[in-house]
């Protein structure tokens, strides 16, 4: 079968390798793809959100199925373009998508069906949610109803960064139509757990758990990112609270997507806090995340071309997701200075990977032969190993065998997950 991909970061490099190992993958088609993807498929230059694009280049190439992963060209109806095109999807329509387009929609979602989550208040006027945060608790949680490179999210410490969040999202517009509505919420604590998910709409198969980093700094400190790096499994996710999330989260998720005449087909990912008061939901997204995929597919043992087409026909059994036994690592290496301003151009010299290393690459782009670094997260360094001690160490090591000037990592990614193990 000749695929498709949306797509051109680490997580489109990551998906691309997988069902490239598949046995019935044919062609793979990148669309944007980038200088790294081009290695493993055929990379052609059409935006993600060139949705119009997308279908044309679909039906020239005759390609067989189609995997959207980026949120955009899902919130835009991508998923809808192509299958009213004839072409088969991973991925979800529009109007399910809608869990991760529009915060608001999730949480009234939660709050109808009683899925855990924090509590929140809703504001689309701008001197309704100040006059609120006059007298709120905090810390408090600003967040932007609609997608904003994820950046639409901001812990307030006090009433002047709160009343400046909501000017920045609802006066300045600084993310667009994003902002016209925002979500005053709850300040929950605990440790973070991303948990990536098959559905079919019916069932619902999460895959292994893993941890993000989403600060630019050591000892999570600095700028929020795309994410710095991961992995998996996560030690905080034991199989009781595998058991709650399913019951508590996960199914009534899918059959209040169903209910609600959403159903969502594709990755369903389900951001969670690990709450004293049990798990709740912090985030939904539409799509596989980036850079958990990166950690979670190099463990997975099936294959992902028939996973997805039976998430896409409904046929989806627990039994087809199988993963191995032990540990993944990534370490992202970016721009110095991203997520703010920073220097591209730089040559990057690659080394030959081992059967238990890969490197996915997000921001790079081909300059004649030469690889050359074009984003602020550039790759990811990916290692697994028996165990995540092993995993993390090998992660590193890989990571130091690649160099390109201005090269900026964390220096403790896994160090958490690692204190966890020991307790
Ligand atoms: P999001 O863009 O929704 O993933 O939010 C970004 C980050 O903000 C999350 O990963 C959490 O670390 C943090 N966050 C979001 N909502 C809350 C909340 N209600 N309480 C505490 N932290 C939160
Ligand atoms: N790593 C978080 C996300 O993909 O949104």
């Amino acid at each position: 079968m000749d695929i498709l991909v949306v797509g051109g970061g680490g997580r489109e490099h990551a998906v691309i390798k997988a069902l490239s190992k598949s046995r019935r993958s044919g062609k793979i088609y990148a669309l944007p793809g980038n200088g790294g993807i081009a290695e493993d498929a055929e990379c052609i230059p059409v935006k993600a959100t060139d949705i119009e694009g997308i279908v044309r280049v679909a039906r020239e190439k005759k390609v067989d199925f189609a995997v959207v992963t980026p949120d955009d060209p899902l919130v835009l109806g991508c998923v809808d373009a192509l299958e009213a095109a004839g072409i088969p999807c991973f991925g979800p329509t529009k109007d399910a998508a809608v869990i991760e387009g529009s915060k608001v929609f999730s949480k009234e979602l939660m709050k109808k069906y009683g899925i855990p989550t924090a509590k929140s208040e809703t504001f689309s006027e701008p001197e309704a949610a100040v006059a609120y945060l006059k007298n709120a608790p905090y810390p408090a949680v600003i967040k932007a109803d609609g997608l904003a490179l994820g950046k639409g999210v901001v812990i307030a410490q006090n009433f002047e960064e709160a009343e400046a969040a909501v000017k920045n999202m609802m006066v300045d517009h600084v993310f667009g139509a994003s902002g016209s509505r925002i979500l005053v919420e709850e300040f929950l604590t605990g440790p973070e757990v991303s948990v990536l998910s098959f559905t079919d709409g019916n069932i619902v198969v999460p895959m292994l758990s893993s941890m993000d980093h989403k600060r630019a700094k050591d000892g999570d400190e600095g700028l929020n990112t795309g994410g710095m790096g991961t992995v998996a499994p996560n030690p905080y996710y034991t199989e009781e609270i595998a058991k709650e999330c399913m019951e508590q989260i996960f199914l009534p998720t899918i059959r209040a997507m169903k209910a609600e005449g959403r159903t969502f087909k594709g990755c369903l990912y389900f951001g969670l806090m690990l709450t004293k008061d049990g798990p709740k939901v912090i985030e939904y997204n539409c799509r596989f995340g980036d850079p958990e995929t990166q950690v979670v597919l190099p463990l997975l043992t099936s294959d992902l071309l028939e996973i997805m087409l039976a998430v896409r026909g409904g046929t989806l059994r627990e039994d087809m997701v199988r993963f191995r036994e032990g540990a993944a690592c990534c370490v992202v290496l970016a721009s110095e200075g991203y997520p703010q301003k920073y220097e591209t151009g730089f040559e990057i010299a690659l080394p030959a990977c081992q059967a238990n290393e890969d490197i996915y690459i997000a921001g790079a782009k081909m300059q004649g032969e030469k690889l050359v670094t074009s984003g602020g997260r550039v790759l990811g360094a990916v290692a697994t190993a028996e165990d995540l001690p092993r995993a993390v160490e090998a992660a590193y090591a890989l990571a130091g065998r690649i160099s390109f000037q201005n090269a900026y990592m964390r220096h403790d990614i896994g160090r958490r997950a690692l204190a966890a193990l020991k307790n």
